[in-house]
């Protein structure tokens, strides 16, 4: 009797230990300024739908797309001040922040496929990037890929010549920047939820993006022709407010690296999909022009940007890119 009575007191506490606490769910702000039905969009719904799966509701997860709570320029800091506690900004766009190795991601042709970026975002590189997050109190907790960028104008793109004096809209990157300038082109920047008015106003005369998402923004719609140069890479740092993170409940916070472990795997794996899916629904419009570079047309974009490597390595640090050309197995010289 005794023994059994021991049992259940012993089972008893672990309940109570285990036990929800009672009171109000912790609340997750996830912000972001891409659709829903984009590899961003529905990677962050997939983890809301896991993290509040594992923690049986003790997290509620609240998603904010399309710049519905803040949008560029606003949501970092939103981040640190503890107004939402994740974000998922695109790697372009933490310059601002004072973190610039970031805008590695964005120097053209450093990588030619997801392999060769997975070697980066999965590996030492990637990880000592995101530690260099935790000084601004923000800690980083994953990439997702979006993919790889197209440039939309209402002029055929076919050769660097054709850039010349026409605007670009661009993220707030200054690799970028540098990236149209040595396309004789004149780069700038503009808030992401800005950008079909801009496009469609003539603010700008063109813009790189992914397939998803010129087509969730219809920059489609006010943009002739779209060159299929896949020149560079979109992908982002999923990060959260450090100072929120570690005061989480221990069980909770491993629920959710989890859940953002398993959210990163779907990330990665429907982004490629999404993105050519978007590009066919693009065609299949019939409104705007798909262009594909011949190989002598690819040529001259490799010639005309590699030198924008040499250039930014002072911005973004030689040893991050000679660190990523290691991972990758790149050499600028062989074009
Ligand atoms: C942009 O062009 O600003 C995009 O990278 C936005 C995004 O988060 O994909």
């Amino acid at each position: 009797m005794k023994k059994t009575l021991a049992t259940l007191f012993g089972a008893m506490a672990l309940l109570v230990s285990s036990a929800v606490p009672a009171g109000e769910p912790i609340v997750i702000k996830f912000s972001h300024v891409v659709a829903h039905d984009t590899p961003k969009g529905l990677s962050a719904e997939y983890f809301r739908k896991l993290a509040e799966e594992r923690t049986q509701g003790r997290v509620k997860v609240e998603v904010y797309p399309n710049s519905t709570l803040y949008k560029d320029g606003e949501e970092m800091q939103a981040l640190q001040l503890g107004s939402v506690q994740m974000l998922a900004p695109s790697l372009a766009k933490f310059g601002p922040l004072g973190v610039r190795e970031f805008e590695v991601f964005d120097l053209p042709y450093l990588f030619s496929d997801y392999t060769g970026l997975h070697k980066v975002t999965q590996g030492p590189v990637g990880k000592q990037l995101l530690d260099k997050l935790q000084s601004k109190g923000i800690t980083g907790l994953a990439y997702w890929d979006n993919g790889f960028k197209v440039v939309t104008a209402n002029k055929p793109m076919h050769v660097p010549a054709d850039f010349k004096g026409l605007k670009f809209r661009i993220q707030s990157s200054k690799v970028l920047d540098a990236q149209f300038r040595a396309l004789g082109a004149i780069p700038q920047v503009m808030a992401f939820s800005e950008v079909y008015q801009g496009l469609q106003t003539g603010v700008v005369d063109g813009t790189e993006n992914t397939t998803s998402n010129v087509l969730t923004q219809r920059m489609n719609e006010v943009q002739k022709y779209l060159t299929v140069s896949n020149h560079g890479y979109i992908g982002y740092a999923v990060i959260v407010n450090k100072k929120f993170w570690d005061g989480l409940p221990p069980d909770i916070r491993t629920a959710l690296e989890g859940a953002m472990r398993d959210a990163t795997t779907y990330a990665d794996d429907i982004a490629r999909k999404e993105n050519d899916d978007a590009l066919e629904k693009i065609k299949s419009t019939g409104k705007t022009q798909i262009i594909a570079l011949t190989p002598a047309e690819r040529v001259q974009w490799k010639q005309a940007l590699i030198k924008v490597h040499r250039q930014q390595e002072s911005r973004v640090g030689k040893d991050t890119i000679e660190a990523i050309y290691k991972a990758t197995g790149f050499d600028p010289a062989r074009l």
